[in-house]
């Protein structure tokens, strides 16, 4: 799977010396390995696109970081979430970063770095709603359709208790479908992780969130995943630790995270 280009660098340097008119010309070259790494945007704080339609966001610089730690380049791909796992599993791709949860289950088809995020406060699940509802509870759940993104923890947490609690599960491609759909009414309500749902309800006045109940067992923090045996996990989990002794990681934290903080719970 890795690709390996040659990048000629040329450096030209132009040298005038006082009143002579001198040349210098320096050449260099250098090899640096290409790796593609997916990510799934539209998933902001962690990866979004920009009006340039640039990739951003806290997974984007961090990868970045750790590949200029670790000598090598990126090439990003943006796909969507649900074919990540199955397209490393296929070995299509050999890393990817996408605010993924090192599972247990996804753990047994696809290597994991070690956690590069993992406060609870930043991780606990919200349930996103139209302001003047109120979902506080479990039981306030019956009857009602509640969305989560296709191949996500959430889609899985919400399909394993739908029937207990009454609801119906709704899955979309992307957080932003559902959130349109919350707004023609075919669609009640939204599970996602707090950063995420703190941009959601930010960016959208109408929507409020409160603590989903049932997140208990669902606290994973967040990894990178890779192909299984993929000479990666160890060469990118050095430059991690790296970054974070170095404070690079802290600092990508407090420049991305730092909302966290303000994520509003519904009032009873
Ligand atoms: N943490 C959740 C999971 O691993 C959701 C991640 C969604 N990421 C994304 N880029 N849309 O299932």
């Amino acid at each position: 799977m890795k690709k390996i280009i040659l990048a000629f660098a040329l450096t030209v340097v132009l040298a005038l010396t006082g009143c002579d008119n001198t040349t210098a010309v320096t050449e260099s070259t250098t090899a640096t390995p290409v790796v593609t790494v997916m990510t799934s945007s539209g998933y902001a704080p962690y990866e979004m696109v920009d009006n340039d339609g640039d990739l951003i966001g806290f997974d984007i610089e961090l990868m970045e970081a750790i590949a200029a730690e670790a000598g090598v380049t990126i090439e990003w791909i943006d796909v969507d979430f649900s074919g990540i796992i199955a397209s490393l599993q296929a070995g299509q791709y050999e890393v990817a970063i996408a605010g993924i949860s090192p599972t247990p289950a996804r753990a047994e088809v696809v290597d994991f770095s070690n956690v590069y995020y993992n406060t609870e406060s930043g991780l606990i699940n919200y349930l996103i709603y139209s302001d003047d509802a109120s979902y506080t509870t479990l039981d306030d759940l019956d009857g009602l359709v509640i969305g989560a993104q296709l191949g996500t923890v959430q889609a899985e947490m919400l399909q394993g208790i739908a029937d207990e609690y009454g609801f119906t599960v709704e899955l979309r491609g992307s957080n932003s479908l559902i959130v349109e759909e919350m707004k023609i009414g075919t669609i009640d309500a939204l599970l996602v992780e707090s950063l995420a749902a703190t941009e959601i309800v930010n960016a959208n006045t109408d929507l409020t969130s409160s603590v989903f109940e049932y997140s208990a067992d669902s606290f994973y923090g967040n990894a990178i995943a890779f192909a299984k045996d993929s000479e990666y996990v160890d060469l990118f989990n050095q430059a991690l630790a790296t970054l974070q002794e170095n404070g690079t990681v802290a600092a990508l934290i407090d420049k991305w995270f730092t909302t966290a903080e303000t994520t509003t719970t519904a009032s009873e």
